[in-house]
């Protein structure tokens, strides 16, 4: 028999929100796979003529476009950190006052009762993100940091820009080219290891709570049944 439920239409996601996301997602596929070449360059044969192969600069070329996109990206989201609504302000993931703490804290223990363990049968009853995926997009957004500080320091000794410039004080600092290298490729399996886990709840949390989770960082709205 059909049942009927009402739902209520509630507005989290903001534009700049929704906007980060989407082209954190666009540029970090092209920075993982040219990333990827650049760490391990394929010998490609040629009898062609010199100036026809110019592929590998190419890839370098998107691999530090996508760079600069992926940073403004992300600066448009720490402005919306301050400026933007409850749901997206820093707070949610770096809960640093004792009381944000301990409620943090019982969001989490709530979390793990529900989906972990499966011994608590009412879900978690939040709007914007739950208590366990802000705190792994606070270490996302670290790590985000990192990367680009990492990324434009190795980038220094090949551009004349100024922006470049203002990281290369952190490869002397980091003992060397070789080794911000090595860094820079140990952040981008985390964030493959972060995709594949955080594309899995997306879509485990869209199905079981039926609240339009993954439409919501598309129209901004979630739907909540009205209980
Ligand atoms: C999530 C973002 C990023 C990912 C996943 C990523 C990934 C990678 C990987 C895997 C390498 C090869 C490292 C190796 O194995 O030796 C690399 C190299 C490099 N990346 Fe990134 N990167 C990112 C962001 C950036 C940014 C923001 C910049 C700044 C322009 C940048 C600039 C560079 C440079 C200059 C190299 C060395 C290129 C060379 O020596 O030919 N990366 N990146
Ligand atoms: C097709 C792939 C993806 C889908 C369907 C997706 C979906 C979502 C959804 C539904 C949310 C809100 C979830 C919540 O409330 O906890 C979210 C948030 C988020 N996602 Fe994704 N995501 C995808 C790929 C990625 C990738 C590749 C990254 C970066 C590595 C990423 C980083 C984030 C971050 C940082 C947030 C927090 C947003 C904020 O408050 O700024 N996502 N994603």
């Amino acid at each position: 028999m059909a049942t009927t439920t009402t739902f209520e239409r509630v507005y989290i996601w903001e534009r700049p929100v929704r906007l980060y996301h989407w082209v954190t997602v666009a540029s970090m596929l092209v920075l993982v796979a040219t990333g990827l070449i650049i760490g391990r360059p394929p010998a490609f044969l040629t009898a062609g003529d010199a100036s026809a192969s110019q592929w590998f600069g190419t890839v370098r070329f998107l691999h530090f476009a996508a760079g600069y996109v992926f940073l403004f990206a992300f600066l448009i989201r720490v402005y919306w950190m301050f400026a933007g609504n409850d749901y997206a302000r820093w707070y949610n993931f770096y809960p640093l006052t004792p009381a944000r703490f301990r409620r943090w804290l019982a969001g989490v223990v709530q979390v793990v009762k529900v989906d972990l363990l499966q011994v608590q049968k009412e879900p978690v009853q939040v709007r914007g993100h739950n208590a366990m995926a802000a705190a792994t997009y606070g270490v996302v957004f670290l790590v985000t940091i990192f990367q680009v500080v990492t990324g434009f320091a190795l980038y220094a000794p090949m551009s004349d820009a100024w922006l470049p410039q203002l990281f290369a004080w952190v490869v002397p600092m980091m003992g060397g080219d070789a080794n911000v290298r090595i860094w820079h490729h140990l952040a981008t399996w985390f964030f493959i290891v972060f995709s594949a886990i955080h594309i899995y709840l997306s879509v485990f949390h869209d199905y079981v709570e039926a609240e339009g989770e993954i439409s919501s960082m598309v129209s901004g709205s979630k739907y909540f049944h009205r209980r």
